[in-house]
């Protein structure tokens, strides 16, 4: 069975659900990452690797989360396939506080991040093909692990990333709109573009915690968004624990096979 991850977002913090963790910090050409390894309780032989993106007590920014280091602290674990949480903010009426989310798609408004292993300072140039950035087949055993826990997960969705930390004027959430966004968060970009650049089929939970600026009738806050986390956080961890040995299974995906890493 492979090595899969479960990459915590906000209010995502807890590997309790591990079995004998043990934390341990990666070296990487990029910085270090922290992270947690142990075996999933509900199946002892599934090694997994848990990485919580903003850090002890959420204390790194969405645009300061050094994605590099932790994209290739996976990699160099071994990993196979990662499931990452992000709370989002919705801009899709069907997609309520509370709903879950397998984004297919994202749009990148963000602006000032390393976003790339392949920054050209080798010589090589490198254009990563990003028509499908998550991972199909991972979607569909997500799903499938969702209905096995009772936990309805809704197929598809695109993901406008911001680059924060501030939330978006009402302006802003009608443009996203418009443009064919259905959630919005700091996160996805440049998460996903690594973990594809690095060949870790990866795939996304998004758990709507709020309508975005304008929608709702309230001025958005943090404390919000880690209420309603806190409040579905159970429930994602069922469809995770459910599906992370299914995803840790030999299966073939569309995804584009791994390329070499770059050499530093
Ligand atoms: N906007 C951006 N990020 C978010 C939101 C939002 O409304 N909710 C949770 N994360």
């Amino acid at each position: 069975m492979n090595t899969v991850a479960v990459i915590g977002g906000t209010g995502v913090y807890d590997p309790s659900w591990l079995h004998d963790p043990k934390e341990k910090t990666i070296e990487t050409p990029y910085g270090q990452a922290r992270i947690t390894q142990g075996h999933l309780k509900t199946a002892a032989s599934q090694s997994v690797v848990f990485l919580n993106r903003h850090g002890l007590g959420h204390s790194v920014p969405p645009h300061r989360v050094n994605y590099r280091a932790n994209v290739w602290a996976l990699k160099a674990l071994g990993v196979r396939r990662a499931v990452a949480t992000a709370a989002v903010g919705s801009l899709n009426l069907a997609m309520g506080p509370g709903s879950m989310v397998l984004v297919d798609q994202f749009l990148d408004f963000t602006k000032a991040r390393p976003a790339t292993f392949f920054d050209g300072s080798d010589g090589q140039v490198v254009h990563t093909d990003m028509t499908e950035p998550y991972c199909q087949a991972s979607r569909q055993k997500l799903q499938m692990a969702g209905e096995l826990a009772d936990v309805s997960l809704i197929m598809g969705g695109v993901y406008v990333t911001t680059e924060g930390p501030r939330f978006e004027t009402a302006a802003e959430i009608r443009a996203y709109r418009l443009l064919g966004g259905d959630v919005v968060g700091m996160t996805a970009v440049p998460e996903v573009v690594l973990a594809r650049e690095l060949g870790i089929c990866y795939t996304t939970i998004a758990m709507v915690t709020n309508f975005g600026a304008g929608i709702s009738p309230t001025l958005l806050t943090h404390e919000e968004v880690v209420e309603v986390m806190n409040a579905n956080v159970d429930r994602l961890r069922e469809v995770l624990l459910r599906a992370l040995p299914q995803l840790a299974e030999d299966f073939s995906c569309g995804c584009p096979p791994p390329r070499q890493a770059p050499s530093n």
